[in-house]
């Protein structure tokens, strides 16, 4: 009889237990985290690149007219802009005269001038030139080639830093020069961003032989249209090594590094290939998959320091890219990314990056917020597990290459795999506010631009315990 109470008691927990799991589970039912595989199919056979002759690659009328013209930010935040372009058939000189109005050029910069070889390949007169003294949030207009050819320009700052300003990113990887690569850089251009980060692998030039230099040429005349009125942030990918004992080239990076600066010593970093960048709201931490990123190498204590000084009050969306995927469920480079996913994901999640970005898996793969930091070895917690400090991990590699698209799924689809397709494409992220931000891939759709996965994200530091998964809006055919 004493034992009713307690009886009743414990028939009353377990009521409670069992609705609540009841109710936890409809919520769960209710906003499930999908994992789609695209049935989308693309004939997916490589494609040549554009033959040298393409009208994308004309070299520009004039004498000794500059070509090539790209720019990307010249320190961390777009107070100052790095403007490089090539001669070939004479040095001319490396002054650019920038201003407010086109025909009020009342600023000048001297650059300077350098060239490499390559094998039996010789560059042309390759020049920099860093722009300073800018207002941010302001269009500038900018003019080189003086006593031969004047080419003009013009691009807009990025907003200063802080968490008001909208920023729109253009999200690019794996571009190369074949006619894939032509429509994804056309839908880019039909509604493009404040800048484009690229994740990595530029021209592949190297797939050509002696690494044929002058493909890094055409894919500079070719990506003129886009990167000479935006900055683009490069982050350095494979096909940037450019390594090749065989023909006695063994400085890796020599071509890219010549052509492509980046503003590093502006972030307190020791080399070009990993460095970060604020813009507006965003805050941008490049890395480098083809550089020592071993704790203690100046790589990761570079990134060690640079996490710590983040802002998420002035910058409250916090990026990385690197080229090679922590996660990626294609068989084409699975299981690369592991060694520095091991070394940097507890350092991401601690951060509360919001998304990782990544190319070098020429396929699209989005994922849900998980994380891989449990593993110690013995403990055998080796498979993700879903966590909403976790960043969201975005395959970017898709932009339409001389390799052809990497077509072979693992199976089943892992839990931490939101959608994936192997389609030609680029994406967009639109930060609308320091809480939220929209996000599109769109693929090339047999000519058309298709929007074909979006979703909503929201911030980690500003609504840490939000689950985001539940916006995943996926258009697919
Ligand atoms: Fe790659």
């Amino acid at each position: 009889m004493e034992r009713k109470p307690a009886a009743a008691a414990a028939l009353v927990v377990v009521v409670v237990v069992v609705l609540a799991a009841a109710l936890f589970s409809v919520g769960e039912a209710a906003h499930p985290r999908r994992c789609v595989t695209s049935t989308y199919r693309r004939k997916h056979q490589a494609s040549d690149d554009m033959p040298m002759d393409a009208d994308v690659f004309a070299v520009p009328p004039g004498r000794n007219a500059p070509q090539q013209v790209h720019i990307t930010l010249g320190d961390q935040t777009g107070t100052a802009m790095l403007v490089s372009w090539v001669t070939v058939e004479a040095e001319g000189n490396s002054t650019v005269l920038y201003g407010r109005a086109a025909d009020r050029l009342d600023l000048a910069a001297e650059g300077t001038t350098t060239r490499y070889t390559f094998y039996n390949y010789t560059s042309g007169f390759i020049h920099h030139c860093t722009l300073t003294g800018l207002d941010h949030g302001t269009r500038y207009y900018y003019a080189m080639g003086f006593g031969d050819t004047v080419r003009t320009f013009w691009f807009t700052t990025p907003p200063p830093p802080g968490p008001g300003a909208p920023l729109r990113l253009g999200l690019i990887g794996d571009l190369g020069q074949t006619p894939d690569s032509n429509s994804t850089l056309t839908h880019y251009e039909q509604h493009p961003g404040d800048a484009v980060l690229f994740v990595g692998d530029l021209s592949y030039a190297d797939k050509h032989p002696l690494h044929d230099n002058n493909r890094w040429d055409t894919w500079g005349r070719f990506s003129e249209r886009s990167v000479a009125y935006q900055p683009w942030i490069w982050t350095a990918g494979n096909h940037e090594i450019d390594y090749a004992p065989e023909i006695g080239e063994t400085v890796a990076f020599k071509p890219f590094s010549h052509r492509y600066p980046t503003p590093y010593r502006a972030s307190d970093s020791s080399e070009p290939y990993w460095y970060s960048v604020k813009m507006g709201p965003a805050h941008i931490i490049v890395l480098s998959s083809y550089s020592a990123f071993g704790k203690y190498t100046p790589q990761w204590k570079w990134l060690e320091q640079e996490l710590k000084r983040v802002d998420r009050e002035t910058t409250p969306w916090l990026f990385i890219s690197a080229h090679v995927p922590w996660y990626n469920s294609n068989n084409f480079h699975f299981m690369e990314g592991e060694p520095t996913r091991v070394q940097f994901e507890q350092m991401a999640v601690d951060a509360r990056v919001d998304i990782v970005f990544a190319g070098h898996v020429h396929a699209y793969e989005r994922s849900h917020r998980y994380s891989n930091i449990k593993y110690n070895i013995t403990d055998g917690k080796c498979t993700p597990v879903a966590d909403r400090r976790a960043p969201v991990y975005i395959v970017i590699g898709d932009g339409g290459n001389i390799e052809g698209l990497a077509d072979e799924l693992t199976w089943p689809q892992p839990a931490y795999s939101a959608f994936r397709e192997y389609s030609y494409g680029h994406a967009v992220l639109d930060i609308k506010n320091h809480t939220h931000a929209h996000y599109a891939w769109y693929r090339n759709h047999d000519g058309n631009k298709v929007t074909a996965d979006t979703t909503w994200f929201t911030n980690r530091y500003h609504m840490p315990n939000h689950d985001d998964s539940v916006y995943s809006n996926t258009a697919y055919v």
